[in-house]
């Protein structure tokens, strides 16, 4: 997805050679492309917590990209930044398209934390409360701001001061006022929306401004016929705030922002209708039932468990509540660096593009289905535009944009058209996590709102892509560009066709789902394709050349064969898939992203070899996780990239969960293979486990694996088989998995539709099925 390099292949094979600091000075000289170089000998600053849901520190981050972000999927923001971001505010023609700046009015700094003040200040992050907190313990009283995205009034962003008056100081001053200054910092005029100057109104009894806006420029005309309305409604700050010596006192500021004035004015009078503590604890409630829903937790491993609880508190931030005092509005999707940031290049526009379906996705889908859904929803919803963008192209079905950002249209940025052009198996991706999301769910009403048909759309995608070759007999698909985007035009990518096979063989599967109230024209013919699609594989070196006529020994930018391994889980003799992997590591630039060590780390865990792999999976967030707040960066330290980057931390998750646990879910069972503690852990627990409406608890001890039985739904009992018996599952049930596994746990058939052959690359001519 680094499209600098994808555009240049032949400085990119140059520049591998090259440390990570050099890389990062040529592009700035050649491309001013904004990454900045961090000092090798810069100090970072240091999480003094012992906790391993909160990071605190005494100094903040001197890279201000570093520090920690507060966010509800509708709002987000990094803290102190003079910037905030809504949901699907954008501003910007097609490639221009990014994030629009909203001046941060919730920016409040204590005056203490921003002069040289004999006091100093402790700063934390709360990941399980969802709450920023700077604490000053001054002579006479002790200061705490909180700074959250609100989760239930979703429109708001608050900051509560609170001075606690010490009671024990000199009783010549028990008679003063206790003065705190503090200070406004929203930052200059947004140049992305046309805000009116600001108008004052007394609200709620309190002074308050207004002010409401268009962004300047549509991304797409043609979908967009109208730019789009903001307002924000924010209280006056003012330059001190007085308590009396002898009592303590809360001060709220709010901050509201919606496409709507009425929403926004709405929520800003409900915020402050609300007592101070009463609205935060309706927050840290919200927050609350996240977590009670699912979670993941490490013992004997503060790191880890500090990092993954990052993790899941920035995917969260930037999702969307499901309880909110006003409706939802529609969800516009993750992009690689969530919704806190996005408003530059480097930070990909806040685009959404593969990383969502392939790295994200699937960790929220086996803990927050509900949010899988969501993801899902946001290309339910631009799929008309897909369906246009395979017109133009000559194509038929749905074509998925590389980048897709307010409208769906094509917003790569217009350094790369070649990602555009050629990264197509966006849309086999997409096909992919609708499939997992079946295997997961069995949706229904999914399949029946817009499932049925982006399935079999995506399937005509590729089926009028894919060329029948009378040499070989089998269908080739010319004109792409894999995962490795140091290798562009290419024909028979390894990854695009497996992808593009399956998203065949799922349509040919849905048809049949869905025959009662979808009409799906030839769904075998979809499965006769798939299964003639050229798969490449060298029968003498018994490994998968990337695509037909890789030149072995040819560097690559990130994971792509290996892919098949794991997620695609595409079935391969284990000497072939070993050898994929140590291979590929071979190649493998040493300055890509992290997500391709993680995939290396399952790989190794699959085929047995465990020091291996803790030795990739380290290599797979140690040099990309920033402290104190555990940002992830693009790219490997002292280099910087994008920021947050969840992208490399869904490869970090997926490594602990599907690596680890060994979870992996099939159409037609969940797997659970030879569960192993991460390095270095005592516990690893993954709570909230969704399947067929069921919630499991997988437990890995040193002394053995349980499964715990939350909920069964009724309309899918479940059966395990433990490594001796086949056993019903019943809730409060705990079962030992004994042995090495597989465990593998199913419920009745779904229908009477036979599951996908899944197999790809057999001479057309052979007869289907086997
Ligand atoms: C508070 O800090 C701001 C910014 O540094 C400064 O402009 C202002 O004068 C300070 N106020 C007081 C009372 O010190
Ligand atoms: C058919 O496949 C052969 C062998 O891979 C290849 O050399 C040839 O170019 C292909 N033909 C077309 C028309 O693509
Ligand atoms: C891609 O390859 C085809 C030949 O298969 C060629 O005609 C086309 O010009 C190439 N496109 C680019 C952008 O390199
Ligand atoms: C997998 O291994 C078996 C047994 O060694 C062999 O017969 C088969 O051809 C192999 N399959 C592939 C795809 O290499
Ligand atoms: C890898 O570690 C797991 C869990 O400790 C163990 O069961 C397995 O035997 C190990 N595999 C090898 C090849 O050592
Ligand atoms: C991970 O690797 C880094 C660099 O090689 C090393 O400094 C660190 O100690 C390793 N961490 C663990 C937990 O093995």
């Amino acid at each position: 997805m680094w499209h600098f390099l994808a555009r240049n292949r032949q400085v990119a094979a140059m520049l591998a050679v090259l440390t990570a600091a050099a890389l990062v000075v040529i592009f700035l000289a050649t491309k001013g492309s904004g990454y900045r170089i961090v000092e090798k000998h810069e100090v970072e600053s240091e999480d003094v917590s012992e906790r391993d849901d909160i990071f605190s520190t005494h100094t903040l981050p001197t890279d201000d990209r570093f520090m920690a972000s507060i966010g509800n999927g509708h709002v987000a923001t990094n803290v102190f930044s003079d910037t905030i971001y809504m949901n699907g505010l954008y501003n910007g023609r097609k490639g221009e398209s990014r994030r629009a700046r909203i001046p941060a009015w919730s920016n409040i700094r204590l005056n203490s934390t921003l002069t040289h003040h004999p006091y100093s200040p402790v700063y934390s992050l709360d990941t399980k409360r969802g709450v920023f907190k700077v604490t000053v313990d001054r002579d006479r009283s002790t200061v705490t701001q909180r700074i959250y995205a609100h989760r239930y009034y979703t429109r708001a962003i608050v900051n509560q001061i609170e001075v606690v008056p010490k009671t024990h100081v000199d009783p010549n001053f028990i008679h003063h006022e206790i003065w705190i200054t503090i200070k406004q910092l929203p930052g200059p005029q947004s140049s992305d929306i046309d805000f009116a100057p600001p108008t004052p109104e007394i609200i709620e009894g309190r002074a308050s401004w207004r002010s409401c806006g268009k962004t300047r420029v549509a991304e797409d005309p043609e979908y967009q016929p109208m730019l789009v309305d903001v307002c924000a409604y924010w209280t006056s700050v003012p330059d001190h705030l007085v308590v009396p010596q002898h009592r303590p006192r809360v001060f709220t500021f709010v901050m509201t922002v919606d496409n709507d004035q009425d929403v926004a004015r709405k929520e800003f009078v409900k915020v402050l209708q609300e007592d101070g503590e009463i609205l935060f604890d309706k927050h840290v409630e919200e927050w609350g039932k996240l977590y009670q829903e699912a979670s993941m937790e490490i013992e004997g491993n503060l790191k880890l468990s500090k990092i993954v609880n990052g993790i899941w508190y920035y995917y969260l931030s930037s999702l969307p509540s499901l309880e909110s005092h006003q409706p939802a509005e529609r969800f516009f999707g993750l992009s690689p660096t969530g919704l806190a940031r996005g408003g530059s290049l480097t930070d990909y526009e806040g685009h959404n593009f593969w990383d969502t379906e392939m790295w994200i996705y699937p960790s929220i889908l086996l803990l927050y289905p509900e949010y899988a859904k969501k993801l899902l929803q946001y290309r339910l919803e631009t799929a008309y535009v897909a369906a246009h963008l395979a017109k133009i192209t000559g194509n038929k079905g749905y074509r998925f944009p590389w980048e897709s950002a307010y409208t769906g249209s094509e917003v790569t940025q217009p350094c790369c058209p070649e990602v555009a052009e050629f990264e197509q198996h966006i849309s086999g991706c997409i096909a992919f996590a609708a499939r997992q999301y079946l295997a997961l769910t069995r949706d229904e009403e999914w399949l029946k709102h817009g499932g049925c048909s982006i399935v079999t759309n995506i399937a005509d995608f590729w089926a009028s892509r894919a060329v029948i070759n009378y040499t070989t007999g089998l269908y080739d698909i010319s004109n792409v560009m894999g995962p490795d985007e140091d290798h562009s035009n290419v024909t028979n990518s390894i990854f695009t066709n497996v992808v593009a096979g399956y998203s065949l063989y799922l349509a040919q599967y849905v048809a049949c789902l869905c025959k009662s109230y979808y009409i799906s024209k030839e769904p075998d013919r979809w499965a006769d394709i798939a299964w003639s699609l050229a798969l490449p594989y060298d029968e003498v070196l018994d490994y998968h050349p990337q695509f037909a006529g890789y030149t072995r020994g040819e560097m690559i930018k990130q994971a792509d064969a290996v892919l098949l391994g794991y997620p695609l889980q595409y079935p391969m003799n284990i000497s072939t898939r070993a050898n994929d992997l140590s291979y590929y590591e071979s190649v493998t630039r040493p300055n890509g992203p992290a997500m391709t060590w993680s995939m290396h780390a399952i790989g190794q865990l699959q085929v047995g070899d465990n020091l291996s792999a803790a030795k990739l999976f380290n290599r797979s967030y140690d040099a990309y996780v920033r402290e104190p707040f555990k940002i992830w960066s693009e790219l490997r330290r002292p280099a910087v990239g994008a920021v947050n980057f969840l992208t490399g931390m869904g490869g970090m998750l997926q490594a602990l969960v599907f690596g680890f646990a060994g979870l992996s879910a099939r159409l037609d069972r969940l797997v659970i293979a030879a569960p192993q503690l991460p390095p270095e852990a005592t516990g690893f627990t993954v709570r909230g486990i969704k399947y067929l409406g069921a919630s499991l608890t997988l437990n890995i001890k040193v002394a053995g694996t349980t499964l715990t039985v939350t909920s069964v739904d009724d309309a899918w009992p479940l059966t395990m088989f433990n490594g001796k018996y086949n056993i019903t599952l019943i809730p409060g049930m705990t079962v030992t998995l004994k042995g090495p596994g597989p465990f593998t746990i199913h419920s009745v058939p779904w229908k009477d539709c036979h599951l996908p052959a899944d197999i790809i690359g057999q001479n057309y001519l052979r007869p289907i099925g086997t």
